[in-house]
């Protein structure tokens, strides 16, 4: 089959295949279905409302976000359940989520008194009324309160103040997504789920009527599925996939590519493309060659790769086309303000990414 769409599209550039996106979503639709466990899409990977609509219209129950931002954009595209699995802390923000509030049903994580009584503030000036999950740190350490007693603390404290009801327990075990030890990972997966469902039952004990727990990523989130009392899991990445998550996940395929145009040759088997690190987030690590995957980066610059490429049969000529795995798709995605999409080896449209910069 020829790729003449390669040639179509202006690169550096992002390009999905459609087909395999969409058995990545009808995948985990299916497993959560199975495991009759509510699935709720963290949509920071593709911050496209129309991929978010195809994740609903597989049997996802509302999606999450990361920022108020980008809760407006999927706001605005239709979507009326929305889980900010995040603390909303400045005031602007916050007004702003009140105002959502107004209209569509959503919820933020709390951990600190501070920002629940900002939040209290807030909403009262708004006339609402904002209900929140409590953060319970699994861990990762990056938020929530500890479990037991100082998480039963901040739900009496959540509980005696106005205009905040308190809805359900958040906890993120994204420290064992890298772990490669399978046997491992899910037994520190269940120490974590462990400890927010006693939180659970330390609460109801003390009179609240907690059922909600949600939790967990692509890396974990079949552990969560079959741990009782987790009631939501929050995977993202996995609509994509990436080469971090192909290491640990093989049910996913990875959908998304960086597609670069050779534009000088520099050596013997060396060439420089025009996708470089404006093009392809690197924090989390270098991309990989689809097509010839033992070549070597030399450097990353802003603009440019230059590379060594080993496995070649045939010399690469300028202008020709290259294809990336991305390390991280979810900062890759960021960088971009469109997605071309191919569908059966054909171009059929790009889609904005109409979330991208919305982490305010
Ligand atoms: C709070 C929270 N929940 C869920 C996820 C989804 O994890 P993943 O992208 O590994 O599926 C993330 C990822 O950053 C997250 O920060």
């Amino acid at each position: 089959m020829d790729d003449n769409w390669k040639n179509e599209i202006p690169t550096p550039a992002l390009v999905l295949d459609y087909n395999k996106m969409m058995e990545n979503i009808n995948t985990m639709a299916k497993f959560a279905k199975e495991h009759d466990i509510n699935h709720r899409p963290h949509v920071k990977t593709h911050k496209c409302p129309i991929i978010a609509h195809l994740q609903l219209k597989a049997g996802c129950k509302g999606i999450t976000v990361a920022k108020v931002g980008e809760a407006e954009v999927f706001a605005q595209s239709g979507i009326d359940d929305i889980f900010i699995a995040n603390q909303v802390i400045v005031p602007n923000h916050i007004d702003r989520f009140a105002k959502l509030n107004k209209y569509i049903k959503i919820r933020c994580a709390v951990d600190s008194q501070k920002n629940i009584l900002d939040l209290s503030k807030i909403a009262a000036q708004n006339n609402t009324t904002l209900k929140v999950f409590l953060d319970i740190n699994l861990g990762l350490g990056r938020s929530g309160v500890e479990p037991g007693e100082p998480a039963l603390e901040m739900a009496r404290f959540i509980e005696k103040t106005p205009n905040i009801d308190l809805v359900g327990l958040m906890g993120y075990e994204g420290h064992l997504t890298p772990m490669m030890n399978l046997d491992q990972k899910e037994k520190m997966a269940n120490e974590c789920f462990k400890r927010i469902v006693d939180t659970r039952d330390l609460l109801n004990e003390n009179g609240f009527n907690i059922k909600n727990i949600t939790t967990s990523g692509s890396g974990t989130y079949r552990y969560a599925a079959n741990y009782e009392g987790i009631t939501e899991i929050r995977p993202g990445t996995y609509v994509f996939s990436d080469e971090h998550l192909d290491m640990v996940e093989k049910a996913f395929k990875i959908a998304v590519t960086i597609l670069g145009t050779i534009q000088n040759q520099t050596g013997k088997k060396e060439f420089t493309t025009d996708a470089g690190a404006k093009a392809i987030a690197t924090g989390d690590g270098k991309p990989e060659f689809k097509d010839f995957p033992k070549s070597k980066i030399r450097v990353m610059n802003e603009e440019h790769t230059q590379f060594k490429a080993i496995g070649l049969d045939k010399n690469l000529e300028i202008g020709q086309k290259i294809e990336f795995y991305p390390a991280h798709i979810c900062t890759t995605i960021n960088l971009h303000d469109h997605i071309h999409v191919i569908k059966d080896n054909e171009y059929v449209g790009r889609w904005e990414i109409l979330a991208r910069g919305k982490s305010y």
